[in-house]
């Protein structure tokens, strides 16, 4: 590309955030703007779609409006519209294209239609500006779980993935049967501090299997249990959930890098990357193995909208862009060639 760096517009609104960012290709977030519906949702325990979705609808536009003007730029100076495209609930990743559609059509910009896992993958390298392909990712949210080979942009290999709950997912599911409220990834983590990660058995699903798949709804099952056995402490139980948490990451990272050979950099990205007992335990599996280890800022983790520019950022240049008529898709592998996990269930 040429010596002037482009802006990326970027909107993401699949799952509970509503966020906009604009993000220069030389790895500047010129603003940014993020708004989190966890107070709608927090009764529920959980994510309601038409909530969200309605959420999402109002405030998209003037949040848009704000990070401009934050930022001082028109839509004139805007080089593409990137926006999350899919996977997530539907209606909200509806809010976000349609929007981005709109903005793309008025200004005569190029729309992006960014697939959130990419967003996700990718991050790391917004942060990190020494980050060179391959790299090994481990990518843990609220909705997936899975290790990739990540060879380029638009080249990711899916190694491993889960064959039903995401990891994010049990961490909320603890947290609910242990009565800490939504989110329940923070709350859990804050608890197990106070408690004995050896103090309760619990299972680790799959550990030592061969393909480099993940399994939690054992393991969220076994904590249910262990809270209604009333012979343990909350914090216990979150401790202990928390360390067969991490031996299964550990386990899994391993045969994965068994199966891909040496690759200089092991990454996390997703918001359980917020998870500091994660991040000590993959930091120290790098260094045994002698990678580099690379973890985003957390703001970077969890969803937003700079993570979807950047992948904005990174398929401009190579003259990608998308159709005004893509579809949202609620379902969208990023290795569609990946084989499925035995066992697996309708995830992507
Ligand atoms: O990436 P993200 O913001 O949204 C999805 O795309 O899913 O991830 C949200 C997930 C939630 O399940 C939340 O409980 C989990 O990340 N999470 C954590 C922590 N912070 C957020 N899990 C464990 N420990 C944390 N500190
Ligand atoms: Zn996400």
């Amino acid at each position: 590309m040429g010596s002037e760096p482009h802006i990326v517009l970027g909107i993401e609104s699949s799952c509970d955030e509503t966020a906009v960012a604009l993000v220069r290709t030389d790895r500047t977030i010129v603003a940014q703007r993020i708004a989190s519906q966890e107070k709608e949702h927090a009764p529920y325990g959980g994510v309601v779609p038409e909530i969200a979705a309605r959420a999402h609808a109002e405030r998209l536009a003037p949040m848009l409006e704000a990070v401009m003007q934050d930022a001082g730029l028109r839509l004139s100076d805007v080089d593409a519209i990137a926006a999350t495209a899919g996977p997530g609930l539907i209606g909200g990743v509806m809010v976000g294209l349609v929007s981005a559609k709109a903005l793309a059509m008025a200004s005569g910009k190029p729309l992006l239609a960014i697939n959130h896992l990419e967003g996700h993958a990718l991050s790391p390298r917004l942060a990190d500006e020494a980050l060179g392909f391959p790299y090994l990712l481990l990518l843990v949210s609220g909705g997936h779980c899975q290790i990739l080979c990540v060879e380029g942009v638009g080249r990711y290999r899916r190694l491993g993935t889960t064959i039903d709950d995401a990891l994010g997912e049990a961490f909320d599911k603890t947290a609910k049967i242990l009565g800490l409220g939504y989110p329940g990834g923070p709350a859990v983590e804050k608890l197990a501090r106070e408690g004995d990660p050896g103090a309760v058995p619990l299972p680790r699903p799959l550990k030592g299997s061969a393909e480099p798949h993940f399994s939690f709804a054992g393991l969220k099952s076994a904590v249910l249990r262990a809270v209604e056995s009333g012979e343990h402490r909350a914090a216990d139980i979150a401790a202990s959930f928390q360390q067969a948490a991490v031996d299964c990451l550990i386990d899994r990272l391993n045969k994965a890098l068994g199966a891909c050979g040496t690759m200089p950099a092991l990454v996390v990205a997703g918001g359980v990357a917020a998870n500091m007992a994660i991040r000590g335990a993959l930091e120290e599996l790098a260094l045994q193995r002698g990678m580099r280890f690379v973890a985003p800022p957390l703001a970077l983790c969890t969803d937003n909208a700079a993570m979807i520019a950047w992948a904005g950022c990174e398929r401009l240049p190579l003259g990608q862009s998308d159709p005004l008529d893509f579809k949202a898709r609620p379902r969208w592998p990023l290795d569609p060639d990946a084989e499925k996990a035995r066992g697996a269930g309708v995830k992507a």
